[in-house]
């Protein structure tokens, strides 16, 4: 097994840890002819850590999932996953799989579509019952094993799908936009899964563009636009919950509010102004400079960010 270079851009700790990570890229870019589908991703998944990708569509998701699991070749940078270069056919036995569009083939029997991946999956003949028996019962389609995939909803086949994924036990599982179709208990059903998965040691990145889901079940996560990463980090570092304050002035002349800069980064929304990464000791300091600068304060609130709320302070900031 080749194992990462110390390439001078990876920092020490890096290129001692890639190995042991769930999955490490550097530079890693994708074009499709004149299309940047993807460029400059640089980003560690640790094992057993629920990683979200998020952008809106286009941004290079699902480029990301299929560079990774080997079906299409990045055209710059470097990448490995479970310590292997990316497209190696021995771990791509390790890895589970959900694609965003598939189907598959409407005379087959849900069990006889696990048994094809089990067989695809190289797993010995003797576990692929339980293993089956395990998918189905964790997506709740056990009920279901003998009828014909034709005859599935939508949510069903992606239920199938997300079994399929599961099957050998793999180390990491790429889910691209796992709940789709999925009704809101099918949703709650996956997150379920997803910390199961994360409970017995299984690393999980998750493309999703369901703001509210990805804040439940991942532990860090990356914002992506255009084919760039605008923003990375643990949930609370992408919120900035180090301290978000809203207050509401009037009669703040343009210098008082360039000014307050100082403060943290400013969201100015005319009388609404939004200060984050400030620490709540410092909120008299900034009510005072206000007032010196002849603002008046009507209010002043912690502000509670949703990831959706940032998503798209983030788009806009880079629209800017
Ligand atoms: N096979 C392809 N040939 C040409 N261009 C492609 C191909 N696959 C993706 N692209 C382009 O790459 C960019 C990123 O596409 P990608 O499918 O990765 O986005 P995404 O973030 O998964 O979007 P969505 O949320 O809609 O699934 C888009 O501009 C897309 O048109
Ligand atoms: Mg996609």
């Amino acid at each position: 097994m080749q194992r990462p270079s110390t390439d001078r851009n990876l920092n020490p700790i890096e290129a001692a840890d890639a190995a042991s990570l769930a999955v490490h890229t550097q530079d890693l870019a994708k074009r499709y002819g004149k299309t940047v589908a993807l460029s400059g991703l640089t980003m560690s998944v640790r094992r057993a850590e629920v990683f979200g990708f998020l952008g809106p569509n286009g941004a290079g998701k699902t480029t990301a999932v299929k560079l990774l699991v080997g079906l299409a070749r990045p055209t710059a940078g470097q990448a490995w996953v479970l310590g292997a270069p990316v497209g190696d056919l021995k771990t791509r036995r390790r890895l589970g799989y959900l694609p965003e569009l598939f189907r598959y083939q409407g005379w087959m029997k849900a069990s006889e579509v696990l048994s094809l991946h089990c067989e695809l999956a190289g797993l010995p003949r003797s576990e692929w019952k339980a293993e089956i028996a395990g998918a189905l019962e964790t997506v709740g389609l056990s009920e279901r094993a003998d009828d014909h995939v034709e005859g599935f909803s939508k949510g069903m086949q992606q239920r199938l799908g997300l079994g399929v994924a599961l099957l050998g036990r793999p180390e990491l599982v790429l889910l691209d936009e796992p709940t789709s179709a999925l009704d809101p208990v099918g949703r709650h059903d996956v997150r379920e899964i997803i910390r199961q998965l994360k409970e017995r040691g299984t690393a999980v990145f998750l493309n999703s563009h369901l703001l509210s889901e990805v804040e439940q079940v991942c532990d860090r996560l990356a914002v992506v636009d255009r084919g760039r990463v605008i923003a990375t980090g643990t949930m609370s570092q992408i919120l900035g919950q180090d301290g978000a304050v809203r207050v509401r002035v009037t009669g703040l002349p343009a210098a008082g509010r360039a000014s307050l800069r100082t403060y943290g980064n400013l969201e100015d929304e005319g009388e609404w102004l939004t200060f984050r990464g400030l620490a709540s000791e410092r909120v008299p300091e900034l009510v005072s400079e206000i007032v010196r600068h002849g603002g008046r304060v009507y209010a002043v609130e912690p502000r509670h960010e949703t990831l959706e709320d940032r998503f798209l302070q983030l788009l806009k900031e880079q629209e800017a």
